[in-house]
C-alpha cells in the first residue's frame, strides 16, 4: 500500500459556510439564521432541535436548496449550490436532494409506485426494477404499490415519502419533522427506517425534530437558538439531549 489513508478526512456530504438569512415582514428584517458553518459527514444521521421560530426550517431549505440564503455558501456533495443558476437548481434538487415533509406531500391521484418514481419520470431517467422494489420493501410497502396515497395509514404514507426522497441515490435527505404528524408507533417505525437508509444505504440524513426521542435516533445532534448554532451532540441519550434542550439559549 502506498497510501496511508488512515488520516483521510471523512467525506463531507453537506457543508455550510457562514449561511445567513432573513426574511422581510414589512420594513423590518427577520433574521432567521445567523452566519451558520457546519458539515454532516457522508452516510450519517443527523437532527437538528431547537426551540420554534430557531431556524431550524430555514436552515433544512438552505441546506436543501429549497431557500437560498443571504449570504454564504451551501455545499452539497461537490456541489456548490451558490454557483447554480436560479434555473438550473430545480433539476439539480430534484437528481440529488431528497425531502420528507411533516405532511408526507404525496400526488393523491397517483398510486404509492407512481409517487415513489415520480422524481424518476420528471428527470427522464429510467427506472432501476431492482432499486424500486428494494426501496420498496425496505419502507415495507410492498404489495401496496397500486394503492391512492388516501388507501394507505399516516405511517406508510411518510414511509412512501421517504421511498420517494431515496429512490433517486441523492446526496442527502432532509425531513422536516417527518414524525411531526404521526403516532408514537407509526412515528417509531419512520425514524427505524430513517436509521436504516443511513445504516444500511449508507444514506446521508439531516434531519428537523422537537421529540429528544426522535433525536436518540441520529448519529449528530445539533442545537439551534436564535438563528445561530449552540452546540451538539454525538450518540446522545434522550435523556442527555432532553437536559440539552432545556438549557437551549442560556448562554
Ligand atoms: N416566510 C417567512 N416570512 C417571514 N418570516 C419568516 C418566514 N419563515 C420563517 N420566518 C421567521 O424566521 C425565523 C425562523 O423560522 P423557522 O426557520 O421556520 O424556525 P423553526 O423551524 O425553528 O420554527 C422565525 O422568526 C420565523 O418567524
Ligand atoms: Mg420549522
Amino acid at each position: 500500500m502506498y497510501t496511508d489513508t488512515s488520516d483521510a478526512p471523512e467525506p463531507i456530504a453537506l457543508r455550510l459556510e457562514a449561511v445567513s438569512k432573513s426574511y422581510r415582514t414589512g420594513t423590518a428584517r427577520v433574521p432567521a439564521l445567523r452566519e451558520v458553518s457546519l458539515s454532516v459527514p457522508a452516510g450519517t444521521f443527523t437532527a437538528v432541535m431547537g426551540p420554534s421560530g430557531s431556524g431550524k426550517s430555514t436552515l433544512l431549505q438552505c441546506a436543501a436548496g429549497l431557500d437560498t440564503p443571504d449570504s454564504g455558501r451551501v455545499l452539497l456533495g461537490s456541489t456548490d449550490l451558490s454557483r447554480l443558476r436560479r434555473r438550473t437548481l430545480p433539476a439539480f434538487r430534484r437528481d440529488h436532494v431528497g425531502f420528507v415533509f411533516q405532511s408526507y406531500n404525496l400526488l393523491p391521484q397517483l398510486s404509492v409506485a407512481r409517487n415513489v418514481i415520480l422524481p424518476l419520470l420528471l428527470g427522464g431517467r429510467s427506472v432501476e426494477q431492482d432499486w424500486l422494489q428494494y426501496v420498496l420493501e425496505a419502507v415495507g410497502l410492498t404489495g401496496l404499490e397500486e394503492r391512492k396515497p388516501q388507501e394507505l395509514s399516516g405511517g406508510q404514507q411518510q414511509r412512501a415519502a421517504i421511498a420517494r426522497a431515496l429512490i433517486t441515490r441523492p446526496d442527502a435527505v432532509f425531513a422536516d419533522e417527518p414524525t411531526g404528524a404521526l403516532d408514537s408507533a407509526a412515528a417509531r417505525q419512520v425514524l427505524d427506517l430513517l436509521r436504516h437508509t443511513v445504516t444500511d444505504l449508507g444514506q446521508t440524513v439531516v434531519m428537523v425534530t422537537h421529540d429528544p426521542a426522535a433525536a436518540c435516533s441520529a448519529d449528530n445532534v445539533l442545537f439551534l437558538a436564535d438563528g445561530q448554532l449552540d452546540g451538539s451532540m454525538a450518540n446522545a441519550s434522550v435523556r442527555d439531549i432532553t437536559e440539552r434542550v432545556a438549557y437551549l439559549g442560556e448562554r
